[in-house]
């Protein structure tokens, strides 16, 4: 049977990225890798976790091993209540609650109730890859807004929204990362934050703030988030277990207004009924007991030393006319080549070299910034990083003469 002839349309649309393709070659035993987006495995807490998991099969057995409801465990969203309250001041009940399998499912279901083919999307460039392929199958079209070192240029965005409603094209969703952003690594500053809810409700217009990071802050002062500057519920909120607990559970909450939720359970039903039961029983005994508090500040000093060692690295070594961010916390940085050098067709020389990255242009819906690049710092070993940003540096420096 020639099955190609059998695919939807929709499915005859999914194409590999090249990018993966690119990123099988890194995976070569002796290449240093930037390239991967993982924590790194030392963050994991094995051992509460084992202590967690033996005490709940002990006291509750089979309950923890049963189907839960769409809208996630009843326990971990009430945690999760005061987890936003206390940690965040975000006020919120647990209606306004969806615990999905991890950010990504959220991306996923977003799109699934929001977004007609042609619909058009705001996003900052460069943006979460993971946004373009949740999104892929309702095919908006994105609108995108430069970011410099403080984050999602405000000013543009509201040139753009104003433009955009000038020609009568409706935006439907902003969709940012304002702390330590993935990929630039870069924070959107108090102003802006307050610039951008200001714009959500002069112009009618949804914003996702997608927060995988924002715990993982290395240095300067914690921002609130767009969620506890919003008054009107035009803030969708997306956190994650995965950097702060581990992404094999695939964990994370959605917060909204009970209208939403309610559609995007409707949505989540479909696919998969419910989010893994048993790491959410897991979840809400780690931060209950007090585990998540005491761990955070461990990942926090691991990363923060690979951060500079990075950073440190990349100021011995790599050449003139390269610039790049200097992150406050998460896991990534970003680096701007000169004019003219094409990260892309770099790629193939670094591989050769034995050190690998993410090419930018991956990051921008239509594939420009050729000479951008993302660079992880969570994942290698120290020595690895060392090794990698000279090996880097030597490919570069090739390049540019
Ligand atoms: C910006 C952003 N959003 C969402 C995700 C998805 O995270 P998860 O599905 O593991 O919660 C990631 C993962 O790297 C990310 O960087």
């Amino acid at each position: 049977m020639n099955v190609d002839e059998e695919f939807s349309a929709i499915a005859k649309s999914l194409k590999a990225s090249e990018i993966r393709e690119l990123l099988k070659l890194t995976q070569q035993p002796d290449i240093i890798s930037f390239a991967g987006g993982l924590p790194n495995p030392e963050s994991f807490p094995v051992g509460k976790i084992k202590e967690i998991l033996d005490d709940l099969l002990e006291r509750e057995g089979p309950r923890v091993l049963q189907y839960g409801s769409t809208e996630g465990v009843n326990r971990f969203r009430d945690v999760l209540v005061k987890f936003m309250a206390e940690r965040y001041g975000v006020h919120i009940g647990r209606d306004n609650i969806l615990i999905t399998a991890g950010s990504q499912q959220a991306l996923y279901l977003l799109a699934k109730i929001f977004i007609d083919p042609g619909d058009f999307v705001v996003v900052e460039a460069p943006t979460y890859i993971g946004i373009l392929t949740a999104f892929q199958s309702y095919r908006p079209r994105y609108v995108t807004v430069e970011m410099d070192d403080e984050g999602m240029n405000t000013h543009l965005l509201e040139e753009t929204l104003r433009d955009m409603v000038k020609d009568g094209r409706k935006p439907k969703l902003i969709y940012t990362i304002p702390t330590f952003q993935n990929p630039a690594g870069v924070t959107m500053n108090l102003e802006r934050r307050k610039h951008v809810l200001e714009l959500a409700e002069e112009y009618d217009v949804l914003v996702l703030e997608d927060d995988p990071y924002g715990e993982l802050r290395y240095s300067g002062e914690k921002l609130p988030l767009l969620k506890s500057l919003d008054k009107n519920g035009y803030v969708i909120y997306m956190g994650t277990f995965s950097k702060i607990l581990s992404p094999g559970f695939r964990l994370a909450h959605m917060v909204a207004d009970e209208e939403i939720i309610h559609k995007a359970v409707l949505a989540k039903q479909g696919i998969d009924l419910c989010t893994n039961t048993v790491g959410q029983f897991v979840a809400s005994e780690y931060i209950s007991r007090g585990y998540l508090d005491e761990h955070i500040p461990n990942i926090i000093r691991l990363y923060k030393r690979k951060r500079d060692l990075m950073l440190d690295m990349l100021d011995d070594h790599f050449p003139d006319g390269v610039k790049w961010t200097r992150p406050d916390g998460g896991m990534f940085l970003w680096v701007t080549l000169p004019p003219g050098v094409d990260a892309e067709k770099m790629f193939i020389r670094a591989v050769e070299n034995k050190v690998a990255y993410v090419i930018g242009s991956a990051f921008f819906p239509d594939r420009d910034h050729k000479n951008t690049m993302r660079l992880n710092f969570t994942y290698p070993t120290d020595e690895q990083i060392k090794v990698g940003v000279e090996r880097l540096a030597k490919v570069i420096k090739e390049e540019i003469s």
